[in-house]
């Protein structure tokens, strides 16, 4: 008889937004088996199917909201299998956070508490939880290392992701068993280069790329660009800009670090980005190259809670983890313009 090759099971929380699709798709491509639980609140069960389309594998699905505990509790009693957790179900607006910080500390911060106190139950719970180089503020100097110091962030969204960070922390102190890696990223943009997953946008962006896409596209008659007087050599704002499928893949190293036992501490903390910073300018310009179409901007005044420059130092993640991002800012926003092309598309079939 063949011997059934036991896959590890790893549940993704969020697994249908924008970055837990791409996870969803890097996981399932090295072989692990996925289950994916998600309130909808900000997602679409279509995007299931979407990962098939690229994966051939349609992942499992709870409709679950971590907010409800005795919910979360219930799951846990009938999946108690999982070998890692990959912890993405947060809100993530972050001037809804401003408008509405109530929301989001129930929302990301009861839920984590939930899915933690689940997680204390198992033998040895192994967690990859999503951070952002938010935590950071604008930091003293760069590139930003894991031991720049954790700022005051300036939304609410920010403070749940260092109140997070610490709950985490605090746990791993606790429970020994419990093994974490904090992974805090920088700017996620793009899609799957299939263009069958990507970032949903709900009403006007907030972000830069999906910003310019539909600029591009027509949905949006201008870019407004926030500053052209700061302190950097163009006079707009520095960012590391990631491709999300560079940052989906840093998420399955880590998973695989934690199941092979290759960490050193119960809780280890990692930036992920490119290492190379990227002005507003910068990427309007990369953007132009990669769709042949002159882009409508305007300066407009500074944004308020805005940073002057944020990008990582990645050598830990690249000496520990052996990660690194492969792809470039052109290839992150000629996938962004496809998916955009391909939403449009879609929208005007309907
Ligand atoms: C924002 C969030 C951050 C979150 C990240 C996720 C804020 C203050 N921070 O980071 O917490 O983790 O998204 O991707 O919202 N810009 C324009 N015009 C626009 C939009 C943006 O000029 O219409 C500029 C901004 O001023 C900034 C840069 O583009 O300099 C990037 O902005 P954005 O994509 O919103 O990301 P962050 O603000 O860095």
């Amino acid at each position: 008889m063949m011997q059934q090759i036991k896959m590890n099971k790893i549940l993704v929380t969020g697994g249908l937004g924008y970055i837990g699709s791409h996870v969803v798709v890097e996981l399932q491509k090295m072989d692990f088996e996925v289950v994916i639980i998600d309130d909808l609140s900000n997602s679409s069960l279509e995007v299931l199917g979407h990962i098939k389309e690229i994966t051939g594998i349609k992942p499992g699905f709870e409709k679950i909201d971590l907010k409800e505990k005795r919910d979360v509790a219930r799951f846990f009693n009938r999946h108690a299998d999982f070998d890692g957790i990959i912890h993405f179900a947060a809100s993530k607006a972050v001037g809804e956070s401003v408008n509405n910080p109530l929301k989001y500390y129930e929302n990301n911060i009861n839920s984590l508490i939930y899915l933690l106190e689940e997680l204390n139950k198992l033998a040895s719970p192994k967690l990859i939880f999503s951070s952002s180089c938010t935590v950071y503020g604008q930091a003293d100097k760069l590139p930003i290392t894991e031991n720049s110091p954790i700022k005051g962030a300036e939304s609410p969204y920010g403070n749940t992701k260092i109140m997070g960070e610490q709950i985490i922390k605090d746990c791993c102190k606790a429970n020994h068993s419990l093994q974490s890696i904090i992974l805090r990223y920088f700017n996620p943009i793009g899609a799957h280069d299939s263009a069958n997953i990507g970032e949903l946008p709900v009403g006007v962006p907030q972000n830069l790329v999906p910003f310019i896409t539909q600029t591009g596209i027509g949905v949006r008659g201008e870019l407004s660009v926030f500053g052209n007087d700061y302190p950097t050599p163009d006079g707009t704002c520095i960012r590391d800009y990631i491709h999300v499928v560079d940052l989906a893949k840093a998420h399955v190293v880590a998973i695989k670090r934690l199941l092979e036992k290759k960490n050193l501490k119960n809780r280890e903390f990692f930036n992920i980005g490119t290492g190379k910073g990227a002005s507003v300018l910068d990427v309007v310009k990369a953007f132009e190259a990669v769709s042949g179409i002159k882009l409508n901007y305007v300066f407009k005044d500074r944004r308020e809670g805005d940073v002057v420059s944020a990008f990582a130092d990645i050598s830990k993640a690249n000496k520990v983890l052996g990660w690194k991002s492969e792809l470039s800012l052109k290839d992150a926003l000629a996938s962004a313009w496809k998916w955009e092309k391909k939403l449009n598309l879609n929208e005007n079939t309907i």
